[in-house]
């Protein structure tokens, strides 16, 4: 175990399972409730909504707390979050989301686990007060991991704690320093440690890096069975429903949830998941951060985590290491960008923080790696630098593709050199090195993430055009390319980052509402900013006026490329670019995405639209064969 000055020290006695009767997790009541209808069933949903106003749009977004007794003596707080529209740039939120926070109060300690969103300060205090009477009986404060949405309000709950202590990971403590500012009582965990809370009850720790942070780990309550995940197996999904009675509903909530943030990293949901069972912790009732605590169907949910993650591992043509320092600057959130656009090309990645991996990792992750990332580490750290020798060592010259990014750490090792040491050692760029000098915003994230995605389209190319013209008979190719489309132009805005794509597989799907579908490739650069609930126009080009715009945007464009420039557009009310090329265009908004494996298929309700030339007719799009666009 680490030490830091005002630590305490853990026990790490063998864990006993002292399961009470009493101590199992009180039954969850069936609701057939509406969501709306917030006269809720289980749990007690406080008559305290508020609203809080978003300064980037000025919008007024509903904001109310519940508590519920999961055990006689354990209780979840759950920050209800109806308006939350998106979290970060790939992930928009079709109905709210939860912050759950938890309060277990032992016979002789008593644990915090997790906080809320600083949104809900006055709500989540005051929910708080009337849990824990006394906030100086809170013994611990144990912060799975150290996103805003959990541990925002540590800072106000140390304030009337002041004694509590702090537990986390090293790197979740680190992070931790920067919130908060001040002084205060640490303890850092590793996997096995333990926190006795009184006579034999133990809350037992797992470590589960990268789920989906560097710093995340679980909690393991041995008396009540309750297993507190943090990220890990939850949904954005914002119901007055305490548990997941309703699966129907929750399920398209939890499978895109997974797919945002934990695909990314099958490969570490595994080596959790695995990691619960040999430490006996059992995943019956799990206690998640977002949206409905998992019990009644918590072995199907579980079950698709493992599905889901094995098959994107067996599914994956290259696999590619990612290398990042994850107490560094923005190191963590860029890397998790890379990697997100490298797996939309069916690739997996193995994530490897610099400062806590040893050497045999990095030799196994780079010896089945095709493809490497590295975001710069910082300059002068010296078992960083060991281990940046170590994979200089394990590189497979001229066998492997390197993309270098810089963290924006403040102390940064220079990319440039960098990245020709790579090179002389036989390592081919996949594109010269990402710079970021500002903190990063939507476009910056936006950059990093098509960079991965062009990484793992050079590692994944030839054998995909391999496989798609053996996945089809020469006679049904040329049979479905003899159906034909029109020719469009889609373009999305999200802050700063917008993009564009040549559509034409669009095709009208239903009067009312009058709506209409586009196939999206899954490793195109727009798809993140086409998620339920985002706006975008549809712009129609015309039979004799398509080339120059079509030739415009089928070029292929470096990551982060600004698509516009020296386009010709004004803002529709969304704010994305209708073009002054197009006869005609629709505003629209995506309803739902429907997964048809190598594409998106997006249906999408036209809100608004106008025709800028009447006698012009919509290009149209023939094709000879069905193997190509
Ligand atoms: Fe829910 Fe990664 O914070």
């Amino acid at each position: 175990m680490s030490s830091e000055s005002t630590e305490e020290t853990a026990a790490t006695t063998t864990p006993t399972t002292t399961t009470a009767a009493d101590q199992r997790p009180l039954s969850s009541s069936s609701s057939d409730d509406d969501d709306d209808d917030y006269d809720c069933v289980v749990g007690r949903l406080l008559p305290n909504e508020t609203a809080w106003t978003n300064p980037a749009n000025g919008e007024e977004y509903r904001l109310q707390t519940q508590t519920h007794e999961l055990t006689r003596d354990t209780t979840v707080i759950r920050s209800l979050d109806w308006d939350r529209d998106r979290f970060d740039i790939e992930f928009g939120l079709e109905k709210g989301t939860t912050y759950n926070s938890y309060v277990i109060k032992g016979k002789e300690k008593t644990v915090l686990i997790d906080t809320s969103h600083e949104k809900f300060e006055q709500l989540y205090m005051e929910t708080l007060a009337s849990v824990v009477e006394d906030a100086e009986t809170i013994d611990y404060i144990v912060c799975s991991h150290t996103e805003p949405d959990h541990s925002g309000l540590i800072k106000r709950v140390l304030e009337r704690a002041p004694d509590a202590t702090v537990v986390g990971t090293k790197v979740c403590l680190a992070f931790l320093d920067n919130l908060v500012q001040k002084e205060f009582k640490k303890l850092v965990v590793k996997g096995g440690d333990v926190l006795e809370l009184g006579e034999g009850r133990q809350l037992k720790f797992i470590p589960a890096p990268n789920l989906h942070w560097p710093d995340t780990m679980f909690s393991y309550d041995t008396e009540s069975e309750l297993a507190f995940t943090c990220d890990a197996f939850g949904a954005h999904y914002c119901t007055k429903n305490v548990f997941d009675e309703d699966l129907p509903k929750l399920m398209p909530h939890f499978s895109f949830y997974y797919e945002c943030l934990m695909k990314p990293n099958a490969r570490s949901v595994l080596t959790a998941l695995r990691k619960c069972e040999a430490d006996g912790v059992k995943l019956s009732t799990v206690c998640t951060g977002h949206g409905p605590i998992l019990q009644r169907n918590s072995e199907e949910l579980i079950g698709d985590y493992k599905k889901w993650s094995e098959k994107a591992l067996e599914k994956a043509k290259a696999s590619v290491a990612v290398f990042y320092t994850a107490d560094y600057g923005f190191s963590d959130r860029l890397s998790q960008s890379v990697a997100r656009g490298v797996v939309k090309t069916d690739c997996e990645v193995a994530m490897v923080d610099l400062s806590t991996c040893d050497a045999q990792q990095i030799v196994e992750d780079v010896g089945r790696a095709s493809g490497i990332v590295l975001l710069a580490p910082p300059n002068a750290n010296e078992d960083i630098q060991d281990n940046i020798g170590v994979l200089i060592g394990a590189v497979k010259p001229g066998k492997q593709k390197i993309l270098v990014c810089e963290s924006y750490g403040g102390d940064d090792e220079p990319v440039d050199p960098l990245m020709r040491k790579f090179a002389e050692i036989g390592l081919q760029e996949s594109q010269s090195p990402l710079k970021c000098q500002s903190t990063p915003t939507e476009g910056t994230y936006q950059l990093y993430e098509e960079a991965g995605t062009d990484l793992g389209q050079l590692l994944t190319q030839k054998e995909k055009l391999k496989e798609m013209k053996l996945s089809m008979s020469a006679d049904v190719a040329r049979a479905l390319g003899r159906v034909s489309g029109g020719l469009y132009i889609v373009t999305a805005l999200q802050g700063t980052a917008k993009s564009a794509m040549v559509a034409s597989w669009v095709a009208q799907a239903s009067f009312e509402p009058l709506g209409f579908t586009i196939a999206v490739a899954k490793d195109r650069a727009i798809e993140s900013l086409m998620q339920v609930g985002d706006s975008f126009v549809l712009n129609c080009l015309s039979e004799d006026g398509f080339e120059a715009p079509m030739k415009h945007f089928l070029k292929r464009f470096p990551p982060g490329a600004d698509r516009f420039e020296g386009v010709d557009w004004k803002p529709a009310s969304c704010g994305s670019p209708i073009l002054a090329d197009a006869v005609s265009y629709l505003e629209c908004k995506v309803v739902s995405r429907m997964d048809a494996n190598d594409h998106w298929v997006i249906y999408s309700e036209a809100i608004d639209g106008g025709v800028f030339n009447k006698d012009a007719k919509t290009a149209s799009h023939f094709r000879k064969v069905a193997t190509y666009y």
